[in-house]
């Protein structure tokens, strides 16, 4: 038996936030809004508020992996609004999503998440406000996702938040939203999108629709991601790209994500490797290490890679080094030692857990790909 759950609407339009009748399609109720301070944001707000009117708060200073530092900050504000806010539209990348999944979910009482994160306290709060994501990059996934990933850079630690409350009313995909957006922040979130599809085959949870929808997210984003770093003003490469971030979404809503996501974490705090460059340059190696583990997981790479499952890692490694991103961690972590101790301790958490391959057969992995 197997089950496959996502109750976000999804709205795939390009110019989505230039069409009033668009628009018109997002509830008329008391709103705020959570999204970044630059200029080109502060036009898309003004497309929002022209046509739903005056929000009651608009949360513009996200850093960039939502931190308890700056959340204690934005929750104080969200407070003074809470009891009349009924819907947070979220205009952003993952930072955006999360940290309006972290308000949203306490209704602005920092200490309440904070809590339920740390001591695990039982979920009590009711009528939380309704989530409306606006993805402006393609690969968070976080607007088709049920938790939000949260930092506390002070103690060096990372939470996932969790629960069903924080499922997006309505995923929006207007990809007129990421013409602009320079290389990085469009080969970065693509790499995350392309880990997450990748993490939800090698999965414990995967099932027959995740899986689907893996593997077109990852043809999708192999083929597009590259094009669009060429031609990045190319609308229809970007609207493929946004559709291959949208599947791996659908994919690893119902799966969460599994080693490559857990090695990430500790590279990410330590060494400052971004998130998208951290989860995805152990894809091939894990790949390697997987083949014939699982016959389901193997039929699903002959798909992707042809009959001879040998050839994946290959095409993979190829594929990274065509877009210039090392597979090798010595490029990221300098001591040989500090690396297999990440990798042995992620297999201790729950991603780790997700994971259906082993630490042998990675460190076999490892040597065969020559790292
Ligand atoms: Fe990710």
């Amino acid at each position: 038996m197997w089950n496959y759950h996502n109750p976000s609407k999804i709205i795939f339009k390009t110019g989505f936030l230039d069409n009033l009748k668009s628009l018109a399609l997002i509830p008329k109720k008391k709103y705020c809004i959570f999204t970044y301070p630059d200029k080109i944001f502060k036009d898309q707000v003004k497309k929002i508020t022209d046509v739903l009117g005056e929000p009651l708060l608009i949360v513009d200073e996200i850093s960039p992996n939502p931190d308890y530092k700056n959340l204690e900050v934005i929750a104080k504000k969200y407070q003074n609004i809470s009891s009349e806010n009924k819907q947070i539209i979220c205009l952003g990348g993952g930072s955006v999503i999360d940290s309006a999944k972290f308000i949203a979910f306490g209704l602005g009482d920092f200490n309440y998440t904070v809590d339920f994160l740390e001591k695990k306290n039982e979920y009590v709060k009711k009528n939380h406000p309704d989530l409306i994501s606006i993805p402006t990059t393609a690969g968070t996934g976080s607007e088709l996702t049920s938790w939000a990933t949260i930092w506390d850079s002070a103690n060096q630690k990372k939470y996932s938040l969790a629960h069903e409350c924080l499922y997006s009313k309505m995923s929006i995909f207007d990809s007129n939203l990421m013409l602009t957006l320079p290389k990085k922040i469009t080969l970065e979130p693509g790499l995350d999108a392309m880990s997450h599809a990748f993490e939800s085959i090698w999965n414990i949870n995967s099932n027959p629709l995740s899986n689907t929808y893996a593997i077109k997210a990852i043809k999708i984003i192999m083929e597009f991601l590259p094009q669009v770093l060429k031609e990045p003003t190319n609308i229809k490469y970007r609207e493929m790209l946004t559709m291959g971030s949208m599947y791996a979404g659908l994919a690893f809503s119902n799966t969460k994500t599994a080693i490559s996501h857990n090695i990430s974490y500790p590279i990410t705090l330590k060494h400052g490797v971004p998130h998208g460059i951290a989860c995805s340059f152990t894809l091939p190696t894990v790949l390697k290490s997987v083949i014939g583990i699982d016959k389901v997981c193997d039929d699903n790479f002959r798909t992707l890679f042809g009959q001879d499952l040998e050839q994946g890692p290959k095409i993979l490694k190829d594929f990274f080094k065509s877009i210039d991103i090392s597979i090798d961690p010595k490029s990221y972590i300098g001591s040989s030692n500090e690396w297999n101790l990440i990798v042995s301790e992620a297999f201790e958490g729950e991603r780790g857990k997700n994971f259906i391959g082993n630490l042998q057969s990675l460190n076999k992995a490892q040597d065969f790909m020559g790292l």
